[in-house]
């Protein structure tokens, strides 16, 4: 579904990314994991069009993504988290909703009766501020709006950031479930290995801006972990 070959990318004349490789099938859950600081984040936005590449090339569905912005990115069928969230904490759960609507062009509000679906504390919400949301409320609502433009890959970077282990534990079951709709693959940024363990089909690891391991998410054993993982 998503294929980066050989994608670099340097920040003020240092090199960030150095060559990275990554394939994400149709109907998988991919985690990309590695330490503080080795171009996670990087990777993501040169995949949705927030970071310039030097090199390579970012396939979807076959088709080249390097050149585009990220709105056209975005209508190809990507969307995106951000670390962080990035929700609009003035606006009210609704609003935020209506303006990932209004952002693409979707006149209808079908999509979103969908997205609360798999998310039913936000149905309860809608009235109330983002900013008085919990971290997972927040989270869960960043995952909503990006669901409302029917991406063929969602991209996440570590939505388990700062969020209680019960609402870790739902976003998980989402995910899950999202990916078995057999719709929408699904790239995971996540430190968390426990998370990565119980979610995940395949992983990658990177080090100093390039991938260093890879394979079945049961070959993420021990001694991949504490060679490549811990600090
Ligand atoms: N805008 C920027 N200006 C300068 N350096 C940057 C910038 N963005 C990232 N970097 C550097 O690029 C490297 C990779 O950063 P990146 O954010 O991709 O790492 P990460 O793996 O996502 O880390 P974390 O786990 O902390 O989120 C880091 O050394 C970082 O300092
Ligand atoms: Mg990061």
């Amino acid at each position: 579904m998503l294929q980066l070959s050989n994608i670099t990318v340097s920040i003020q004349g240092s090199r960030i990314l150095r060559g990275v490789n990554l394939t994400i099938p149709e109907r998988s859950l991919v985690c990309l994991m590695g330490r503080n600081g080795v171009g996670k984040t990087t990777t993501l936005k040169s995949i949705v069009g927030l970071m310039k590449t030097d090199t390579g090339s970012v396939k979807l569905a076959g088709k080249e993504l390097v050149g585009l912005a990220p709105d056209a990115r975005a209508r190809e069928g990507i969307g995106y988290v951000p670390q962080g969230r990035d929700i609009f904490p003035h606006l009210t759960v609704w609003e935020n909703l209506k303006i990932g609507l209004v952002v693409h062009g979707i006149r209808s509000v079908e999509p979103v009766d969908r997205v609360l679906e798999l998310f039913p504390i936000l149905k309860e919400f809608l009235q109330r501020k983002g900013g008085v949301l919990s971290g997972g409320q927040q989270q869960q609502l960043a995952i909503a709006r990006a669901l409302l433009t029917d991406p063929k890959i969602l991209i996440l970077d570590e939505p388990t950031e700062g969020i209680q282990p019960n609402i870790i534990d739902l976003i998980g079951d989402t995910l899950i479930k999202i990916k078995k709709e057999g719709k929408i693959s699904i790239l995971l940024v996540e430190q968390y290995l426990d998370f990565c363990l119980s979610v995940g089909d395949s992983f990658y690891i990177m080090d100093r801006g390039a991938v260093v391991a890879e394979g079945p998410i049961a070959q993420l054993n021990d001694d991949v972990v504490k060679k490549h993982l811990t600090v």
